[in-house]
């Protein structure tokens, strides 16, 4: 079957997140957000788009900063509420009645409840005709106790953390689930012939990328 170009997220699963912001007014503001990523493991950088209507975008280029809250499978409800497009004198805490907590990096208030709030800095914005991308720096990551083990690693069958596959004319809100495969990171690294070989490769891709220092 041949797909529209457009329908990407139709075969790509995303997260779907929380991103609370508060405007130069001082009115707090939540918004459902899917096109955000970590940038590489094990950095502390990740990256979103924004189209350039939303006051999300608006308040983290007047303000700096932003939370990205991971909402879990039950707050659905509070999340469609949140994507509705209310002006921007809104304070959307008091419509979905999502309750704010004290951020400890950053003005922004973050989301209790949710299953992890990321308190991230305004690093940098690319701003295209109709679009933002936004790099933020994570400066303070903090998460529910309770769904997470000794090894700090997170029970996600049961914290159910919220990501979506979209549809023609709508989204279906899913969460992730153990296939029966745990990898070792370890595994991905290969021989040392080849690694020597990578090294190779890595001194010619830094001659194709000379203004990278
Ligand atoms: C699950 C979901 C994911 C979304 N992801 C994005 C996104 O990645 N980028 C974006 O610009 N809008 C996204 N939206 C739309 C915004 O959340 C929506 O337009 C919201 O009203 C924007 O609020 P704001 O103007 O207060 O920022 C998403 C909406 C939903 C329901």
């Amino acid at each position: 079957m041949i797909l529209k170009t457009r329908q990407r997220e139709q075969v790509l699963p995303q997260p779907v997140v929380l991103i609370s912001t508060v405007g130069k007014n001082g009115v707090r503001n939540i918004a459902p957000w899917s096109n955000i990523t970590p940038i590489l493991r094990p950095l502390d950088e990740i990256v979103l788009a924004s189209w350039i209507k939303r006051d999300t975008l608006v308040n983290i280029l007047e303000t700096g900063d932003f939370v990205v809250n991971v909402p879990s499978a039950d707050m659905v409800d509070a999340v469609m509420i949140c994507s509705k497009n209310y002006p921007p004198d809104v304070d959307e805490f008091e419509k979905s009645g999502l309750k704010p907590c004290l951020s400890q990096q950053v003005k922004s208030p973050g989301i209790e409840g949710c299953l992890a709030q990321m308190e991230c800095t305004l690093v940098e914005e690319i701003s295209r005709k109709n679009y933002s991308l936004i790099i933020g720096k994570v400066v303070h990551l903090e998460a529910e106790d309770k769904f997470f083990n000794e090894a700090g690693e997170m029970d996600y069958e049961n914290a159910q953390p919220l990501s979506i596959m979209l549809g023609d004319r709508g989204m279906w809100f899913t969460r992730p689930v153990y296939v029966g495969k745990y990898a070792e990171y370890s595994e991905m690294f290969l021989k040392k012939e080849v690694i020597i070989f990578k090294k190779k490769r890595i001194k010619k891709i830094k001659k194709l990328r000379p203004q990278v220092a």
